[in-house]
C-alpha cells in the first residue's frame, strides 16, 4: 500500500513554523497534520483558524486538521474558509455525526472521523458512506510526545478488513507515537496515512526519518 506522511505540527518549532513547513516540503512530506485543541475535548490550548488563514499561503501542502474540540460544527464552515484541505472530527464531540461530516464534504473539504483508544472502531461504521478517512487514535489526544498504543492497531486491522469485505477503498490514518518501529505495525495492520510529529520535527535528519517511516 501506499504510505502517505502527515507531519504534526504539535511537535515542530512554533516561533518559525514557515521555516518548518518548508522542512517538510523538502523532505517529501505529503501533508500537514494540524491539531486544534480547545482546551475542553482535551487539557491543552493549541491553534486555530485563524493560525491556518496565516500559514495558509507559506505552502501548497495538503493541511490535515484534527479537530480536537467539544463542538465541531461552527467551526466547519470556519476552516474551509482558512484553507483546510480535510477536516477530521471525534466521534465522541457534541453535535450530529452525520450533519458535521456533510457539512464539511459541503464547505470543499475531505472529511475525516477519528476515535479514541477507548472508542470501539466499530461505531464508525454507520458513518463511512461520509468519511474520505477514518483517524484511528494510537494515544490519548492531546499532548505529543507519547508512547504508542498496542491494541489500537488490532482496531486499524479489524477496520481495513471491514472495508476490505465491503468493498470501501478509504484513507485509514494513525495518530501518536509513530516512529520507524511503530510504523510497520500499524502499515501491516492496513493504515496508509501516518501521522509523525516527534519522530520527523525532532529528527536530526527529517527526509531520512520520512524515509524510515515509509
Ligand atoms: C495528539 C495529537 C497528535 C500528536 C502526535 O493529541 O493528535 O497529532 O501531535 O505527536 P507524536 O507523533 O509526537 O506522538
Ligand atoms: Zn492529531
Amino acid at each position: 500500500m501506499n504510505v502517505k506522511l502527515s507531519a504534526s505540527m504539535l511537535a515542530s518549532d512554533l516561533s518559525a513554523i514557515a521555516d518548518e513547513i518548508k522542512r517538510c516540503d523538502d523532505a517529501g512530506i505529503e501533508w500537514l497534520h494540524i491539531d486544534v485543541m480547545d482546551g475542553v475535548f482535551v487539557d491543552n490550548i493549541t491553534y486555530g483558524n485563524n493560525v491556518v488563514a496565516a500559514i495558509r499561503n507559506k505552502s501548497d501542502i495538503f493541511f490535515d486538521t484534527h479537530l480536537m474540540v467539544t463542538d465541531p460544527t461552527r467551526l466547519i464552515p470556519l476552516f474551509a474558509k482558512a484553507g483546510s484541505d480535510m477536516l477530521t472530527i471525534h466521534l465522541e464531540s457534541n453535535g450530529n455525526t452525520a450533519e458535521n461530516l456533510k457539512a464539511i464534504r459541503e464547505n470543499g473539504m475531505k472529511s475525516g472521523l477519528a476515535v479514541k483508544p477507548g472508542t470501539p472502531v466499530e461505531e464508525v461504521y454507520p458513518y463511512l458512506p461520509l468519511c474520505d478517512m477514518v483517524l484511528v487514535m494510537t494515544v490519548e489526544p492531546g499532548y505529543g510526545g507519547q508512547g504508542f498504543i498496542p491494541y489500537c492497531a488490532d482496531k486499524v486491522k479489524v477496520l481495513r478488513d471491514y472495508c476490505d469485505k465491503n468493498g470501501i477503498t478509504m484513507d485509514i490514518q494513525v495518530d501518536g507515537g509513530i516512529n520507524s518501529d511503530t510504523a510497520a505495525i500499524v502499515k501491516d495492520a492496513g493504515a496508509n496515512v501516518l501521522v509523525a510529529g516527534t519522530y520527523l520535527f525532532k529528527a536530526k535528519d527529517m527526509r531520512e526519518a520520512a524515509e524510515l517511516i515509509r
